[in-house]
């Protein structure tokens, strides 16, 4: 650490959002194959707030040893205002946008973060920072769903749980530009013009459906909610894509000739991100932002994000 300072938000214990201390600290220094970026914006993401409480939801096993303080966030959007040796592919004053190290430990929620530079990507024209740092954790999670993981598998109907979330209404559109004819969103009641402005071809609240009202014989099931509510609305042969760890009821399912498969988590991806930025600048994938808090105001997003029905992602404005 050099002697320059910066402003950020440190989680100080483990717990609460008031544990969300903005403060002055030491600004970072990039690394072999790092840069450094005077961050605009960071978005804010489910793992953050698993973070913030200790990794409580996680099996023991599977808990990361972190040890406060800690700078949490891995979405990030600004400028490159430093290269660490070794870099070539970037130059300050470069606007860029990434999801930092992820899984691993980033530091978005600051005025300077450093990222491989293999993790960001040219931040999409057609978006401020703010959209821009909307984008990489959610966006890659679904872009990798459909891109790589179920290449070629989407088939024709889809129904997306949880469409209206960070990851689900970026699933709903990509499943389109991948092929599907029909995409049946999925969440409740307040989302409907929301969702159906992104393109569903039909949306369900699931706070007024029966299960079995949602859909017969889909081809795929992308869900971001998790549990078996809606197994029996996926045809023999269809599939489920869990985008968390559920319970998919693995024995009825293969009764059902229904494939689920594998758990995967994102992982960071520069050229992942610019293939999506792509669709973004095409106007074929539209950028949702639920709320955007100043920074200093952290502990105020998570509390948001502690409400949950979000609408696309909360945004922590590093700029205000
Ligand atoms: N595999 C990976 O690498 C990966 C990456 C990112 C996220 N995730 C996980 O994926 C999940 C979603 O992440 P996210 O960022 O999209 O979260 P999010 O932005 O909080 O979205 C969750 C959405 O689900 C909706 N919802 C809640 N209960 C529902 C239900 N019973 N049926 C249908 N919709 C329901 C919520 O709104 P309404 O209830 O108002 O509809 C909300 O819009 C999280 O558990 C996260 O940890 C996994």
């Amino acid at each position: 650490m050099g002697t320059a300072t910066m402003h950020a938000v440190r989680l100080h214990a483990f717990g609460e959002p008031e544990e969300l201390l903005y403060e002055e600290v030491a600004r970072p220094e990039p690394g072999p194959g790092e840069v450094l970026v005077r961050v605009h914006a960071a978005g804010v993401n489910p793992p953050d707030w698993y973070a913030r409480r200790g990794f409580e939801n996680f099996p023991v096993e599977l808990r990361p040893n972190w040890t406060p303080p800690l700078i949490l966030g891995s979405d990030i959007s600004g400028v490159v205002t430093a290269l660490g040796p070794g870099v070539t592919e970037w130059r300050p004053g470069d606007e860029v946008f990434g999801l930092v190290n992820f899984p691993g430990r980033a530091s978005g929620y600051a005025e300077y973060a450093v990222s491989p530079a293999a993790h960001l990507a040219p931040k999409p024209a057609t978006l401020g920072h703010t959209e821009a740092a909307a984008v990489p954790m959610a966006g890659l999670t679904a872009y990798q769903f459909v891109f790589t993981h179920l290449r070629g598998r989407i088939g024709s109907t889809v129904i997306v749980n949880g469409a209206a979330g960070g990851v689900g209404h970026f699933a709903a559109q990509l499943v389109r530009v991948a092929g599907a004819q029909q995409v049946i969103g999925v969440a409740s009641g307040r989302h409907e013009d929301f969702l159906l402005g992104l393109g569903v071809d039909r949306f369900v609240d699931y706070t007024r459906t029966p299960a079995e009202s949602v859909a017969r014989d889909v081809d795929l099931l992308l869900d971001t909610v998790g549990g078996h509510r809606l197994l029996p609305n996926v045809r023999r042969g269809g599939r489920i894509a869990p985008v968390i760890l559920g319970d998919y009821h693995p024995e009825r399912a293969a009764e059902l000739g229904i494939a689920v498969e594998t758990m995967r988590q994102v992982r960071s991806s520069g050229s992942d991100l610019a293939g999506l930025a792509a669709l973004i600048d095409t106007g074929r994938v539209r950028v949702a932002v639920d709320s955007v808090f100043p920074l200093r105001d952290a502990a105020a997003a998570h509390a948001r994000a502690e409400r949950g029905h979000l609408q696309g992602k909360i945004v922590l404005d590093v700029m205000g």
